[in-house]
């Protein structure tokens, strides 16, 4: 049974959902850290975590054991992506669960800031009754800036504006009509947004691009007494700098809920007046705390049980009906990498795929990926599939070329794939029988049509008589039977260039193979071993 690790503090909805699940173990092991950390990912199939555990590179290092990595939130900032696809581990999140909490915390924030809240609550805790001190600012009439309109940025606007402020927005993925729609008015950049608003919040992810996006320079553009929220990821701004304007008097106030560094204990803002801040608590709520871990639980069943793929950050989507109509398909772009693969075994520099009929308008990327996975499934060490197989070609300087017909020729759905070295390209195509039956049907410009299942032994020959003949009964002499054979030749005359395809109950011993290439007429052979139909990879939820 699969074996589940929960990393960090998870609502106990979630660790019951775990209970009750039937098909996977679990084991709660909060703050692991360093080799520790490393050692017991290496113990588990699939793990879940918030923002305090940090799946590093190092943390991921050497694991061959572990799938899938279900971070129960939105940011995934905290694990190493790039690591977890290269080892063919899918990440999945649960995005939608904690928008409302955290856009709330926002306005909390806001608001807090606005008329003193905590300071105010601190001066009766000290015994002092001042009135006086704690003049505030009011929101309505006051224009609000939002750098980034996801599902948070846009929640927080509807709540502002409920509260009758004035709508800024600036997301170069959201469409001004769209922003139009939901009363918010765009600005080209986020510097022509700087000095029109009187408060400023972020709800972007941390990139290069939003890294540091105000500092001290942005600050001086800005109106005097600006007021600037974070509830997104601590270092979009410079905490120094939020110190300095706090300092100068050019920022009225500073609210975050997150750090450059967390944990945060120590910041030139902590004791400042006119700051509020809050140790990265946008998302805990109760509500928002059931809703990520009963999600993340959902992800990782689903995962263990089916296959089934949602959510994923490193990889296309794979949901249950999506695997479901494509299973039949990734088998064969599977098995076709997996013959090429054991046929050619020069270093190839190109693979070209080509899918033909209706086929070509399903997700094809994934059937590539599928392709990629059974090429190179026997030179890997460690796992090999559909997450990290585009990237373990790429980092061999494999280029991976798609190509899409939709027009239907002899057969509904045909997979083509080419792979090309510096000295030869070999070429296979496939298709699906029935749901589930993977058929090879041409091979070297042959047509033909052959199960891609079991022991295969295909040779190449000169279309002359008598080669069948001696193929059979030498393959008899050394007692193996021959289950089925299927022949076909390039041109549609006899005399020129063939194909055969024997499909074998037992492996050939090599002399049987040596004895084959030493007829006449015989060119080439190869001997090819597959899984049976029905047995399917892991990651196709085999
Ligand atoms: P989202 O993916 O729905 O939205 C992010 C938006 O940022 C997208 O619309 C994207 O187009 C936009 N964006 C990206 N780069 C940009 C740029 N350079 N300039 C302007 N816009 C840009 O994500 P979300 O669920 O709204 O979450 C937003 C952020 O809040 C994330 O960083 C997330 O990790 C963080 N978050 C924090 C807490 C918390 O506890 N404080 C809770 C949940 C989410
Ligand atoms: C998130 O990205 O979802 C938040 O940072 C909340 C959390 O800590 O999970």
């Amino acid at each position: 049974m699969p074996k589940v690790i929960v990393l960090d503090s998870l609502s106990q909805d979630g660790i019951d959902l775990l209970e009750s699940a039937g098909n996977l173990e679990y084991e709660v092991r909060i703050g692991l850290k360093g080799e520790e950390l490393r050692q017991a990912l290496t113990e588990f199939d699939g793990c879940i975590l918030r923002s305090g555990a940090k799946l590093t590179a190092d943390a991921l290092e050497g694991n061959t054991r572990l799938k899938a990595i279900v971070r129960a939130g939105v940011g995934t900032d905290n694990i190493d992506k790039e690591a977890a696809t290269r080892l063919g581990i899918v990440v999945m999140n649960t995005p939608g669960g904690n928008t409302i909490s955290t856009a709330e915390h926002t306005m909390a924030l806001m608001m807090g800031l606005s008329r003193n809240v905590a300071p105010a609550y601190q001066s009766l805790r000290e015994g002092r009754w001042d009135r006086k001190l704690y003049m505030g600012t009011q929101l309505a009439g006051k224009t609000l800036g939002i750098v980034g309109l996801g599902r948070i940025g846009q929640a927080v606007a509807s709540r502002a504006q409920a509260l009758e402020m004035k709508i800024l927005g600036y997301d170069p993925f959201l469409s001004a009509a769209r922003a139009k729609e939901l009363g918010i008015e765009t600005c080209a950049s986020p510097k022509e947004m700087f000095p029109l608003v009187d408060y400023l919040t972020v709800h972007t992810p941390l990139t290069d691009e939003t890294r540091g996006l105000v500092g001290a320079k942005e600050i001086k553009t800005m109106r005097k007494g600006v007021r600037l929220i974070n509830c997104a990821r601590g270092g979009i701004y410079d905490e120094a700098a939020l110190a300095e304007g706090l300092k100068s008097g050019q920022i009225g106030g500073v609210a975050l809920d997150v750090y450059s560094t967390e944990p945060c204990t120590d910041s030139p803002l902590f004791g400042m007046d006119n700051v509020l801040c809050t140790p990265h608590l946008g998302a805990s709520t109760e509500e928002a705390q059931t809703n990520v871990a009963v999600e993340g639980v959902g992800l990782l069943i689903d995962f263990f049980s089916t296959g089934e793929i949602r959510q994923a950050v490193n990889m296309s989507p794979l949901d249950g009906k999506t695997l479901e109509t494509l299973r039949g398909s990734l088998n064969v772009s599977y098995r076709l990498g997996l013959l090429l693969a054991q046929m050619d075994k020069s270093p190839p520099n190109t693979c070209k795929l080509t899918f033909e009929g209706d086929v070509a308008s399903k997700d094809t990327r994934l059937l590539s990926a599928a392709f990629a996975a059974g090429l190179l499934e026997h030179a890997m060490d460690s796992e090999v599939n559909i997450v990290n197989a585009e990237i373990l070609l790429r980092e061999r300087g494999i280029e991976l070329i798609e190509q899409r017909k939709t027009d239907v020729g002899d057969f509904s759905s045909l997979i083509k794939a080419e792979v090309t070295s510096d000295t030869r390209t070999s070429q296979a195509a496939g298709t699906l029988f029935g749901k589930m039956i993977p058929k090879l049907v041409q091979k070297a410009g042959c047509e033909l049509e052959a199960n891609l299942e079991g022991i295969l032994l295909l040779f190449r020959h000169l279309d002359t008589p008598g080669v069948i003949g001696k193929v059979g009964s030498l393959f008899g002499t050394h007692r193996i039977n021959i289950a089925s054979m299927a022949v076909g030749r390039q041109e549609s005359k006899p005399g020129g260039q063939a194909m055969g395809i024997l499909s074998l109950d037992s492996q050939p011993p090599s002399e049987a193979v040596a004895e084959l290439l030493a007829l006449d007429d015989i060119k080439q052979a190869w001997v090819v071993k597959l899984p049976p139909a029905q047995e399917m990879p892991s990651w196709m939820g085999g």
